[in-house]
């Protein structure tokens, strides 16, 4: 669908709404005519165009919609017409918006609904956000008060909860999923921790003012100082803080662009982020705290620019929480690919990582607030990502002991270098993916990979020949490869490409591969908070009672985010936001 260019959509639509209406509030639509019959327009506001509709109404029903006006991207087209039959199957203002297409989806049912808004015989019109329709009096399908509401059921809104529980507020998370977890229960590789009980007794080297300057470097030096400098010192506490909640950090390795190891993960290498979810949920139901799942927020309350609760949006309804704090933990927007799009055109279809939650919410629901945006436009990519199945490799992976080759059997790259310069190096090879190596050593090293194996994802010889001969590149130069890359990390000491931490030769057989490409990993833009995770408004304002931590947040990755850092940044962050959420809720 090409800009400016109109075209029609025309769908019968068979849907008595009478049968739609879900709440009381929207029962009006019973009995005697609903609609006067005729044509009606509407318009909506797309991603950053607007969206007209022309909606034809008998007197009951919906007879078609036609778009006339759609300059999105062209893969939301399909997704467009996937809402428009969603809204004729359920109800005609409350279906959900599209995951990829959010701001589309927005855009087409608020022009659906403004041309049915001319369309209602008077008095009949649906209230969506429940106000009653008869005494104009808004409907409270509850009205629950608390004094801290956490946005958000990952690693920093279990975190924030946990910390403000203890620090004396009663506590309410709220999640749109169904299940708690968000993008934390996918890590793996580590959580990065200077310093640490761990690395200590296990003899590593390591310290606060190089874990700030891996980060700062890492991020080229576009993250906020005082974010990082904070959260170096205190990475420490938080390995004590989840060990204390019952968490298995006891296994050490190296992630991308680290100076030293420092990803802490459980006991063999399993993946990390199952543990943390687990214990932080199992510890958030001990401590009492009422998560409310399927539940979205959509507005955050606010009197004389103080925070005082949140609206929230149910499949029953909507109604609000009232709260003296608000915690926002929403992630990032690694799933919206129309919003990362829209920041950098060139990952347009890209894959992700993430859960399918992360789509950026916030940015709808703190609008009201002017709530100040930063670091938008730095996106990141995992580099090994298996295309199509969007499966990540982890970085401990490398971090280990593979290699990365091309098809021509070639490394190309520090393999631990930072998530931009691997992705980068890997879309400049022929078919833009690359070939993870490595051998039985680096599998028996880490026991994340025994997951890619058990479903099926690794190639597997137990010569070196017969693994190329799979993988399609030549034997003889894969061979060549493996040998010079043994001799560099037998002198530790890589003069092609400059790696400098080898954790050991690929050597035993069997021998492993799996195809990977990048796919976006990490949104590190966000919300602009300061180091007690107070949130700003666009006039460089505090907005009292507002507080952010995590993925959702600005400043403390710069433009890239080194592999371990995110836990620690939830973990850690999400601390100090629940800290600081009660002590505020107390205040007052
Ligand atoms: O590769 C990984 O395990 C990813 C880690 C991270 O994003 O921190």
């Amino acid at each position: 669908m090409k800009k400016n260019l109109v075209f029609a959509l025309v769908m019968v639509i068979t849907l008595l709404l009478s049968a739609c209406s879900a709440t009381e509030v929207e029962k009006p639509i019973v009995n005697d005519d609903t609609f006067v019959a005729g044509t009606y327009t509407g318009e909506g506001n797309g991603l950053s165009n607007s969206i007209g509709v022309e909606v034809t109404v008998s007197t009951e029903k919906i007879e078609s919609i036609v778009f006339t006006e759609f300059n999105e991207s062209d893969f939301t087209v399909d997704l467009a017409d996937q809402l428009i039959e969603t809204i004729i199957e359920n109800n005609v203002a409350q279906a959900d918006t599209i995951a990829g297409a959010t701001f589309t989806s927005r855009g087409t049912l608020e022009a659906v609904r403004d041309a049915l808004s001319k369309a209602y015989v008077d008095g009949k019109e649906p209230d969506y956000t429940k106000i009653d329709v008869d005494n104009g009096e808004k409907t409270d399908l509850k009205n629950i008060s608390t004094d801290v509401v956490v946005i958000g059921a990952g690693g920093a809104g279990m975190s924030s909860a946990l910390v403000a529980k203890n620090n004396g507020a009663e506590v309410i998370i709220v999640e749109k999923m169904p299940i708690v977890g968000g993008n934390t229960k996918f890590a793996t590789g580590g959580l990065n921790a200077a310093e640490t009980s761990i690395q200590k007794a296990l003899g590593i080297e390591d310290s606060v003012e190089l874990y700030y300057e891996d980060t700062m470097k890492g991020g080229g030096n576009l993250n906020n100082p005082s974010l990082v400098e904070l959260l170096a010192q205190k990475t420490k506490e938080t390995v004590d803080w989840l060990i204390g909640l019952g968490a298995d950090l006891s296994d050490v390795g190296r992630l991308g662009g680290a100076s030293a190891n420092r990803a802490h993960r459980p006991t063999g290498g399993a993946a990390v982020g199952g543990e943390i979810t687990d214990v932080l949920y199992e510890n958030v139901q001990e401590a009492g705290i009422e998560v409310i799942l399927e539940t979205k927020v959509i507005g955050i309350l606010s009197n004389n620019d103080e925070v005082t609760g949140v609206r929230v949006s149910t499949k029953d309804g909507e109604y609000d929480i009232n709260a003296k704090a608000v915690i926002i933990a929403t992630g990032g927007f690694g799933a919206n690919n129309e919003l990362v799009a829209s920041f950098v055109p060139a990952f347009e279809g890209y894959g992700t990582t993430n859960h399918q939650g992360a789509i950026g919410d916030v940015i709808d629901f703190a609008k009201d607030l002017n709530v100040s945006f930063i670091d938008m436009e730095f996106i990141q990519t995992h580099p090994t990502v298996i295309p199509v199945k969007n499966y990540m490799i982890t970085e401990a992976v490398r971090g280990n002991g593979a290699i990365l080759v091309n098809r021509s059997a070639e490394r190309f790259v520090d393999e631990l270098q930072t998530r931009k310069v691997v992705s980068d190096a890997e879309l400049a090879q022929e078919g833009q993916t690359a070939f993870l190596v490595f051998d039985q050593g680096v599998r028996e090293s880490l026991s994340a990979i025994e997951k890619y194996y058990n479903k099926g994802f690794l190639l597997e010889s137990d010569t070196i020949e017969g693994l190329a001969e799979q993988m399609g590149v030549p034997a003889e130069q894969l061979k060549a490869t493996i040998d010079t890359y043994n001799s560099y990390v037998a002198n530790e000491n890589d003069p092609e490409f400059g790696r400098t931490n080898f954790a050991r030769p690929i050597e035993n057989g069997p021998y492993y591969s799996v195809e990977v490409g990048p796919a976006v990993h990490h949104t590190m833009g966000g919300v602009e908070i300061d180091v007690e995770t107070q949130v700003y408004n666009e006039a460089g304002e505090v907005i009292k009672g507002l507080y952010a931590a995590g993925e959702v947040t600005g400043g403390v990755h710069g433009n890239n985010r080194l592999g371990g850092n995110s836990l620690s940044d939830i973990t850690t962050y999400g601390r100090i936001a629940g800290e600081n959420a009660a002590y505020y809720s107390k205040s007052e």
